[in-house]
């Protein structure tokens, strides 16, 4: 197994980098994103197999537009730009660029002019997926056109000596049909890669840096009963074993069974070292006559830095912290506005945490999308549950509760809640949905339960398929299972006598109701 088998992607600020890394490793090659100006000396350090030049908004031309270290085209590696990222490269090897006479959006097909490894298997048309503005005008004399379209007469070039090829399109979408292939191609082809990265080899992998950073020192590791502090947890617990310390905080805030669950899943069946903390309390008497969203956000927020805090303090020699972090908290910012000085920054889950403890950090996850955390979590055996939970909140119950919260309100919104889980599970929609919940509504409306007339709380059910989060649909349950929910909480839940289903979307609502 190859574990330095990869390839960096460089970003000046495209909308596809992720994409472009995740199908790299779609392909069995790790990948990493990494800022458009990373110095040719740190990336030769790395030895990466390929450098692969990402698409962006700018023009080349521009002044303020983003430039890789020209070095990088002096390290011999191969290098594959992609629209934005062909242009840079093009530049830099002595061509000419220019805004194309007529813009370029959408499905185009190419002709390959010169046989090529990076086209092998794929014939001499080729569908792909056009956005551009600008476009390479003449090539230079040891760049070769290897594909045009009539409007577009360099589509795809290669140069003599230096290992840089580039594409105008973008194969990485899949609005070009073949694209893979051509990623595929400059991998194996271009750069030998041998494509053997797995989940397995990343375990691996980052066992041993876990253990050469941490040496023979604690690692203190915050539980949520969340997939990405669960997940990491039992990275580092594959990679330390007692030396990591899980802390586990009962805020009060969490659903039904979920403190239970957490105990016997991480302490008696996983066996870690897990120190539970009950501050239930502490928690509701400081959201005592809180209404406002933002408030209980923080309030919670600061409160669990402090509660954290005083637990980790008896943990002796404990000088590092694990953190679920995953790379959609990695916001890349080598934007085209923030230009060649702009860095990558870190966003943790637990706002302000690390910086106040003074931990080191143990971020074995900072490269992961969401689905990739998941298989980890698979590989390393954990059950499908836990793996494939819907997201929760830091914040928790507090604002599902809306208004005000208190223990008969947080009652009632647990056993709601639970319910519409439990159908939903049975009815096999659990996991085809992105994120479900109840919420207990601020409001008492008016029923009657055989000849009694009630007055009690409504409770609202949020179902929303997402991938992303930042929008969402309300998910189209069968009216029946919609039924059953209802009916199941009236009757079996104390204080609710009515129930709504939400079908907002988002935009321009949100998928929490606070
Ligand atoms: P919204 O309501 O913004 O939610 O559409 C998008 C996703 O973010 C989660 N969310 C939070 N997660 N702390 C968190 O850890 C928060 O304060 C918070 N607010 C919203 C929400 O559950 C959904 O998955």
């Amino acid at each position: 197994m190859n574990h330095n088998e990869w390839v960096a992607v460089l970003d000046f600020g495209s909308q596809y980098a992720q994409l472009i890394a995740r199908r790299v490793r779609e392909l069995n090659v790790f990948s990493e994103i990494l800022p458009c100006n990373i110095g040719a000396d740190e990336l030769s350090a790395r030895a990466p197999k390929g450098i692969v030049l990402s698409g962006g908004p700018a023009s080349v031309y521009a002044e303020d537009s983003p430039k890789c270290d020209p070095k990088i085209f002096e390290l011999g590696i191969p290098m594959l730009g992609l629209c934005y990222g062909m242009q840079i490269g093009c530049t830099h090897l002595g061509c000419r660029v220019s805004p194309a006479q007529a813009r370029e959006f959408g499905r185009r097909e190419i002709r390959v002019v010169e046989p090529e490894p990076l086209f092998g298997g794929l014939g001499e048309e080729i569908t792909v997926w056009m956005s551009h503005g600008d476009q390479v005008q003449d090539t230079a004399h040891d760049l070769i056109t290897l594909a045009s379209t009539p409007t577009c007469p360099h589509a795809a070039v290669r140069h003599k000596s230096v290992p840089f090829y580039g594409l105008q399109f973008h194969p990485e979408v899949t609005h070009t049909p073949q694209g893979v292939k051509i990623i595929g191609n400059f991998l194996k082809k271009v750069c030998g890669c041998r494509g053997e990265w797995t989940m397995a080899s990343f375990i691996e992998r980052a066992v041993e840096r876990i253990r050469a950073q941490v040496g023979t020192g604690k690692v203190i590791c915050g539980l949520s009963g969340g997939v990405d502090s669960s997940v990491v947890a039992c990275l580092l617990h594959k990679a330390i074993g007692d030396q990591l310390e899980c802390v586990f905080v009962n805020n009060g805030l969490l659903r039904k069974g979920e403190f239970e669950q957490v105990v016997r899943d991480f302490g008696d069946n996983y066996h870690m070292r897990l120190h539970t903390v009950d501050a239930s309390q502490r928690f509701l008497g400081a959201l005592k006559g809180v209404t406002e969203p933002e408030r209980k956000r923080k309030i919670i927020g600061g409160l669990f830095i402090d509660v954290f805090k005083e637990e980790a303090d008896k943990i002796q020699d404990a000088h590092f912290l694990a953190q679920g972090t995953i790379y959609p908290d990695v916001i890349e910012s080598s934007s085209p506005v923030g230009g060649p000085s702009a860095t990558i920054k870190s966003h943790h889950n637990v706002g302000g945490l690390p910086e106040k403890l003074g931990f080191k950090l143990v971020e074995p996850m900072r490269e992961l999308f969401k689905d990739e955390v998941r298989r980890l979590g698979e590989e390393l055996g954990m059950k499908h549950e836990q793996v494939w939970r819907h997201p929760f909140p830091g914040p928790g119950l507090a604002i599902r509760c809306l208004g005000e919260v208190d223990e008969a309100k947080l009652a009632i919104l647990r056993e709601a809640d639970a319910i519409l889980i439990e159908e939903l599970r049975a009815a096999d929609w659990y996991d085809k949905v992105g994120q479900a919940f109840a919420v207990i509504l601020p409001v008492k409306t008016v029923g009657v339960m055989g000849d009694e007339r009630t007055y009690e709380q409504v409770i609202a059910l949020r179902v929303v398929e997402t991938t992303d989060f930042m929008t969402a649909d309300f998910a189209r349950l069968p009216y029946d299972l919609l039924g059953k929910v209802a009916s199941r909480i009236i009757n079996e839940v104390r204080g609710a006598n009515r129930v709504v289903y939400d079908i907002s979307t988002k935009p321009p609502s949100t998928i929490c109701w606070e």
